[in-house]
């Protein structure tokens, strides 16, 4: 029985149907690790597995979600994200399964190594893809992609109410496992927060079992998206209308919930990386054996590790990694089908990423001019001295541009 929601409160079954996509529960991991403080311990909730043709956390609100799509008709689901997103992925490829084109709105980011074969999956998925933002004409988009196409709108990262309820359910399930002794009630849940629908709704679930656990809420998204009061008010709503559906789920569940609430780790950006995030991602592969990724899981563990590090030995930690570590298909070598991807996003198959000159930041231009253009903001935050030293003629500035470039074309 994986509907621990519906198990839990039956009044449920019927009004609250989900499409099983999912294999739960997910495994739990426990490891014991060396940290310069000492021996700790860290258990691994698996939402990595969450299917077995592609897992991660969004495979836990596309069971609701896309159950809803197909109860009111629809033949097609339409989604937002940036363009490496596992969610538009996630949501392309369980669509598919159940017989529904997709079309994604991606709107651009920072570069990274994931990006290439993301898109590549969306050609082999048929995917409508679609570049948003930076100027685009919404309302033409809109128009051209979603009308008169029994479409159904799933919003950013499949944050609803709906979406949320996934992982309200993964509270339950989690509180399962811990009732059959798989795993210690934890004190600690270490989660990355993009959209914040996973933690809202497992900081409903956990309070609906009484568990007093912590949530850590490592922002991995921009604070104009990411904000203590949006998560507040999706958690006020998931609960009132789960408090609708059966009124025995008290509706008070969303104060209990204990969030801390972490932007630490952020580093500086929606997938911007740093020293901490790279050893982060490298530790829980040596040590964990987890394929964590820089822009989400990186984060989450970070935060983790920093707190171990912290904290007495016997403080009990679980990793709730969200992060796919299912295999997908190598990327076309030979670039047959790279040719029907229009043309907005075959740049993010040609950028480079570079350093400064003087420090480890680093940017992304898929020519010199742009790179640089990228870089321009930090080389006058952080290297003003350097910017307006009077002593640098204008001959100095020219040759340092000169081996700028040497370097962007040698890379
Ligand atoms: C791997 C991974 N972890 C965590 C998250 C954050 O989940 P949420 O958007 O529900 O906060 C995402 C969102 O895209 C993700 O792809």
């Amino acid at each position: 029985m994986t509907d621990y929601l519906a198990n839990a409160y039956p009044r449920l079954a019927g009004k609250l149907r989900k499409r099983s996509i999912a294999s739960l529960p997910t495994p739990i991991s426990h490891h014991e690790v060396q940290l310069p403080a000492g021996t700790r311990s860290i258990t691994v909730k698996h939402d990595d597995q969450t299917s077995l043709i592609y897992g991660g956390n969004k495979v836990r609100k596309l069971e609701y979600i896309l159950q809803r799509a197909q109860d009111r008709g629809a033949e097609r689901v339409a989604t937002f994200g940036a363009v490496g997103s596992n969610h538009a992925l996630a949501t392309a490829i369980h669509a598919r399964e159940a017989g529904l084109g997709c079309t994604c709105f991606l709107a651009h980011q920072k570069r990274t190594p994931d990006i290439p074969r993301t898109l590549s999956m969306h050609l082999e998925l048929g995917t409508e893809i679609v570049r948003y933002g930076g100027g685009t004409n919404r309302l033409e988009l809109y128009r051209r992609y979603l009308q008169n196409r029994k479409t159904w709108v799933i919003p950013l990262g499949g944050t609803c109410w709906l979406g949320a309820i996934g992982f309200v359910n993964a509270g339950l399930e989690l509180a399962a496992q811990i009732e059959s002794a798989e795993l210690e009630a934890p004190e600690r849940i270490y989660i990355a927060n993009g959209t914040m629908g996973s933690v809202a709704g497992l900081a409903i679930g956990l309070a609906l079992e009484n568990l007093p656990v912590e949530v850590h809420a490592v922002r991995v998204a921009d604070n104009r998206f990411a904000k203590r009061e949006v998560l507040d008010r999706l958690m006020n709503k998931t609960t009132t209308l789960l408090n609708r559906l059966d009124p025995s789920i008290p509706l008070e569940a969303a104060t209990r919930t204990r969030i801390i609430w972490r932007d630490d780790f952020y580093a500086g950006g929606y997938a911007a990386v740093d020293d901490t995030t790279t050893h982060a991602v490298e530790f829980a592969r040596d040590n964990l054996g987890l394929a964590l990724d820089t822009t989400y899981t990186g984060k989450a563990m970070a935060a983790l590790l920093h707190d171990l590090e912290m904290s007495c030995d016997g403080t009990s930690t679980l990793f709730w990694n969200t992060y796919n570590s299912m295999p997908l298909p190598p990327i076309d070598s030979d670039g047959h089908s790279l040719r029907n991807l229009p043309d907005q996003f075959k740049r993010y198959y040609d950028m480079k990423t570079l350093k400064c000159d003087l420090c480890e930041a680093t940017a992304d231009g898929e020519t010199f001019e742009e790179w640089m253009t990228a870089l321009r903001p930090h080389y006058m935050e952080a290297h003003a001295d350097v910017m307006s030293d009077s002593s640098k003629t204008k001959e100095d500035m020219e040759r340092w541009m000169a081996e700028n470039k040497a370097r962007f074309d040698a890379a």
